[in-house]
């Protein structure tokens, strides 16, 4: 690591406060205030984080002006081509790409751990009809930490690799239980001899009575959107990932926060929102022009869903790599989807639009993902759960830097703006 020897100058009331500059290997620079408060009194105060680095992190670089994202420093690009989700899952928790022993070691590991305690279907049966698969997601995963004690006494009794491939496995098992459990139709066990993504399908479609049909270019495209969503550097859900476990929660319930995080619109839960927007759009017989108008409009409350970056002001280099699957997935598949022509219509007049330019909002992840995951026969309530699949690798991977280099608990501060000094009045006399 290269962390440069610098100091700036504050001038705050006066005084002089000289504060360190930090340089990451890709020499971003940041101003470690830590010590602020207690030279000046002043905290800082940056609403959303947008400018605030809340740790060092040697997993995901994003250059989000130049469109780059690099797992471990490989390009985001050669892995889509080139590599595996399971593949990828070990460079970014373990630091480094498997040698085939590692590899094979890894993929016994997830075989070994595929397989949910038998009375967790008691959990998942006291689930209502149609309760949405997030919710599931989050409470088993949590609930999985009840049947693994050593969770709560010693965690780091097994190696890492052991801990992270049994949340890695158990969750696409949680994952596709709750989708049968959300649709009341009876949980297909996981196959030892199926890889990860193809062993996913097959606990999702397959009947008792008759195995799914596992289409290499279904199975190829849906690793490769767990590829995708691997890891993403310090959004929203990885970041509380990183909160809870700076308390010492375990590995378990911090991946279960993670997944409460990602629920939202405004984050995983885009990818349903996009495929939402999209066939309201074709069912109004709109070709995009009425939504792209309401979008602008900050009163009509719509977004255009899966546009738009915290950290991308320039294409989000992960869409252009789905939207050519999508093309592509959907040709071998023989599958003419009139979504895909409104998404393709839609980007084309947000990116000619002065609106959109001038924000620099582009196509991010979710805006063709949904396309292809409907394809798939994915339903659009699993979307999300999708990308907590997906996301677990830089969850689990964050989760061991902070366990690894123990900073103290996180604990932001904030710039009270409530009453002053105020007493108590009995009730009587409230007006
Ligand atoms: N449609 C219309 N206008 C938008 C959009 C959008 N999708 N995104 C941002 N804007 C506008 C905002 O209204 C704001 O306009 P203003 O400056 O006139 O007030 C400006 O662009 C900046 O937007 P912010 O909300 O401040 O940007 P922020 O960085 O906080 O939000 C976010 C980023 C949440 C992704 C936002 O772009 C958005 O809501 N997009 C749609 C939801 C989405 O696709 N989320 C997935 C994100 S990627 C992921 O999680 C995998």
């Amino acid at each position: 690591m290269l962390y440069m020897d610098k100091t700036t100058e504050l001038i705050l009331d006066g005084k002089i406060c000289k504060l360190p500059i930090i340089e990451g290997t890709e020499q971003e620079r940041a101003v470690d205030i830590s010590a602020l408060r207690d030279q000046t009194g002043y905290i800082t105060l940056d609403d959303g984080y947008g400018n605030t680095g809340s740790c060092r992190s040697q997993i995901t670089f994003i250059d989000g002006e130049k469109g780059i994202l690099r797992y471990r420093g490989i390009p985001i690009e050669e892995l889509a081509e080139k590599s595996t989700f399971i593949e990828v899952a070990h460079l970014i928790i373990m630091g480094k790409l498997p040698t085939s022993a590692e590899l094979r070691h890894f993929s016994d590991l997830l075989t070994d751990n595929e397989l949910l305690n038998e009375a967790m279907k008691y959990h998942f049966e006291g689930f209502p009809p149609n309760a949405h698969p997030m919710a599931i997601l989050s409470a088993m995963i949590n609930a999985t930490s009840c049947y693994h004690s050593e969770l709560l006494t010693d965690q780091m009794r097994d190696s890492f690799v052991v801990q992270a491939a049994r949340l890695l496995s158990k969750v696409r098992t949680i994952a596709a239980f709750a989708y049968r459990k959300s649709r009341g139709l009876p949980a297909i066990y996981p196959k030892p001899d199926l890889k990860y993504t193809a062993n996913f399908l097959h606990m999702m479609f397959s009947l008792p009575y008759k195995d799914y049909d596992l289409k290499p270019e279904t199975v190829k495209a849906l690793d490769l959107i767990f590829l995708l969503h691997a890891d993403h550097e310090q959004n929203c859900s990885t970041a509380t990932v990183r909160m809870v476990a700076s308390s010492r929660a375990n590995l378990f319930a911090s991946a279960a926060a993670g997944v409460c995080a990602l629920w939202g619109p405004l984050h995983g839960g885009a990818n349903q929102a996009v495929l939402e927007m999209l066939e309201d759009i074709h069912k109004s017989g709109d070709d995009g022009s009425k939504f792209i108008a309401a979008a602008k409009d900050k009163h009509s409350g719509k977004r255009l869903m899966g546009f738009g970056h915290r950290v991308y002001k320039h294409y989000d280099p992960r869409a252009k790599i789905i939207k050519r699957a999508c093309d592509d997935v959907l040709a071998k598949l023989h599958i003419n989807d009139p979504l895909l022509d409104i998404a393709k219509h839609l980007e084309e007049a947000a990116l000619r639009d002065s609106y959109f330019v001038e924000r620099k909002l582009y196509p991010n992840v979710d805006f063709y993902s949904g396309i292809i995951m409907r394809a798939i026969g994915i339903p659009v309530e699993m979307f999300t759960v999708m990308f907590a699949i997906g996301r677990m690798p830089g969850w689990i991977a964050n989760y061991k830097e902070v366990m690894e280099a123990p900073t103290r608990i996180y604990r932001p501060r904030q710039i009270y703006t409530g009453p002053t000094l105020n007493h108590y009045t009995p009730i009587k006399e409230r007006k």
